[in-house]
């Protein structure tokens, strides 16, 4: 065989497939469907969804998915290519105004992807020559984004303010990268800590709001926006698949920047811009949210009651203070054994293995959304602990 294809196929990630499909569990890549009465089927299965990041349950909105529709129809099923030369429609400027607006930016760009956003604002932004600080938990996309620029990185535990405060002085970065809230752990920034440390310095803060906006924030806008020191925050990133229930990406900041990474993102110069449906929906997702508070409400309550209850069950979830809950497991048999259980008693959970998680780590990765009713979180409580409770011992050897 080639080369290349037997080197891949011995990748770790590789073998954890084969060994999975040969054991007969399906963790990743299940088919999602919609029954009749629109329930999630997941595998053909009627799941509670707690896989998916649509935090203000806005996915299935007739509002969202008519706004989508006409969208297509007005401008067509794609976008023909990227903006540079095949042009951008009007909803892409509409969209980023409303961004910035919603924000408190002066101004934002959208790219196709969340993770196409950070990959080019961060490789537009950093030289080889440059240092950048990203703590311990960041996404992968700010990662490849600082990797991609050549510069060099340094990393920090997210609430070790000793550490960072060493870092900064040890090291004078160009930039430093941090998410507003952790996708696995479900702990938020310590921003106010982050910005003191900053100070007045000439260090740029990116905050990536990817699982904060419309969340946090007194009008949704993201964690940045529920606190004065969030203007210590020079980039801030995110998603529109999130809780704007649609796909593509973003970059907000001063108009001056933003026109620089315009230039030069190369994810944004080579790739076809967000197809028109998708702006649609996150345009019409984005004024929901602005103007229905009820849905972060609703999600920041499931999100305490879940927590809550799993807590009282004497589950371990850790630090998560977000609608990201995890149940800890400690080894990655566990995880996809609870996983598998709780996906037959009809609750769909992704889990996070190593090195998504600091090996011990490893987690049910419990996504809330406003979809879901009090008595549905309920479900999942009890489900879970029952679960939870029967697995083997993590340090008992067979
Ligand atoms: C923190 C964070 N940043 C960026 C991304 C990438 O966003 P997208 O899914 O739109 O590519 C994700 C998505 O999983 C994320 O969790």
């Amino acid at each position: 065989m080639r080369q290349a294809l037997r080197r891949i196929q011995d990748e770790p990630r590789s073998r954890l497939y084969r060994e999975l499909a040969h054991a007969g569990t399906t963790v990743y890549y299940r088919t999602v469907s919609c029954g009749p009465a629109g329930q999630i089927l997941v595998d053909g299965r009627p799941c509670l969804m707690l896989g998916s990041n649509d935090y203000l349950g806005l996915r299935f909105d007739g509002r969202v998915q008519e706004a989508a529709g006409r969208a297509a129809a007005r401008w067509g099923s794609g976008a023909g290519g990227s903006r540079l030369l095949a042009g951008s429609i009007p909803l892409h400027r509409e969209l980023e105004e409303a961004l910035a607006d919603w924000l408190g930016r002066e101004d934002a760009l959208l790219f196709t992807t969340g993770y196409q956003a950070n990959l080019g604002t961060l490789s537009a932004l950093l030289r080889p020559e440059d240092t950048v600080l990203c703590d311990t938990g960041v996404h992968a996309s700010l990662l490849d984004g600082c990797r991609l620029a050549g510069a060099r990185i340094q990393r920090f535990r997210r609430h070790r303010l000793r550490t960072l405060h060493a870092r900064l002085a040890a090291d004078a970065p160009a930039a430093l990268v941090i998410d507003a809230v952790y996708s696995m752990e479900g702990d938020e920034a310590p921003l106010a800590d982050v910005a003191g440390a900053l100070g007045d310095g000439t260090c740029t803060l990116l905050l990536d709001e990817a699982h904060a906006l419309g969340v946090y924030g007194p009008d949704g806008g993201g964690l940045a926006t529920a606190s004065e020191a969030g203007r210590r925050v020079d980039l801030v990133t995110g998603t529109l698949s999130k809780s704007l229930a649609s796909c593509g990406g973003f970059v907000a900041g001063d108009r001056e920047t933003i026109q620089a990474i315009r230039a030069n993102a190369r994810s944004l110069i080579f790739s076809t811009a967000s197809v028109p449906a998708a702006l649609g929906a996150a345009r019409a997702a984005l004024e929901i949210a602005r103007a229905e508070p009820e849905h972060r409400v609703r999600v920041l309550e499931n999100a305490a009651l879940l927590r809550e209850g799993l807590k009282s069950a004497g589950v371990d979830t850790g630090v998560s203070t977000s609608p990201i809950v995890p149940a800890i497991l400690g080894d990655s048999a566990r995880a996809f054994a609870a996983s598998e259980q709780l996906f037959e008693a009809g609750i769909y959970a992704g889990i996070a293995i190593h090195p998504a998680v600091p090996k011990g780590s490893e987690l049910v990765r419990f996504s809330v959304t406003a979809a879901l009713s009090p008595s549905d979180v309920q479900q999942v409580v009890d489900v879970t602990s029952k679960v939870i409770r029967n697995l083997p011992d993590p340090t008992r050897v067979p």
